[in-house]
């Protein structure tokens, strides 16, 4: 498969997650946590989604498109595994986490933190979704929307 291929199946596994989980997050109270702003596309998604929601962006740095850019008190820059920490027991509704880099020993260092703060930050029925997998034992996974392969996108409920 090429690499554009990939790509377009990854993003679409992620829209079709966030739209199959939507249900599930509206049964949950709590803030939505988009880890990896990049330009902000995902985030303009959930905004569309979960309207009303308080949802926290996080990356190394603004580099969103304006209007994708969430205000200031909810865009939390720097590394996040470092800033995500203060947010663990905020008992977010959803965690989405979109930061894997196709570069398999770079995703194995994120994989030694993130999985723990995808659960830490999650209030129980909360969901993860991530381009990452995420060994945790607070984390059930959850069957993917019809259409998806096992592997492309992941999506798991707090228990
Ligand atoms: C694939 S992009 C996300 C794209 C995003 N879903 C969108 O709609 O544009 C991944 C983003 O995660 C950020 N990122 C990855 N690892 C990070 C880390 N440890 N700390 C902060 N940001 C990180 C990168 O800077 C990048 O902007």
């Amino acid at each position: 498969m090429s690499r554009l291929d990939s790509f377009i199946r990854r993003l679409t596994a992620q829209r079709d997650i966030l739209n199959a989980i939507s249900d599930l997050v509206d049964q949950v109270q709590g803030p939505v946590l988009e880890f990896g702003l990049g330009n902000g596309r995902t985030y303009d998604h959930l905004r569309e989604r979960f309207p009303g929601r308080r949802i926290v962006a996080f990356d190394w740095e603004v580099r969103s498109y304006s209007a994708s850019t969430p205000p200031a008190d909810d865009m939390v820059t720097g590394n996040i595994r470092d800033t995500g920490q203060a947010f663990l027991g905020i008992n977010a509704a959803l965690a989405h986490a979109d930061i894997g880099t196709g570069h398999d020993e770079i995703d194995a260092v994120t994989l030694t933190w993130l999985p723990q703060l995808m659960a830490g930050v999650l209030v129980h029925d909360g969901i993860a979704v991530s381009g990452l997998p995420l060994d945790h034992p607070d984390l059930s996974p959850l069957a993917l929307p019809e259409g998806i392969k096992e592997g492309r996108y992941f999506l798991y409920r707090r228990k």
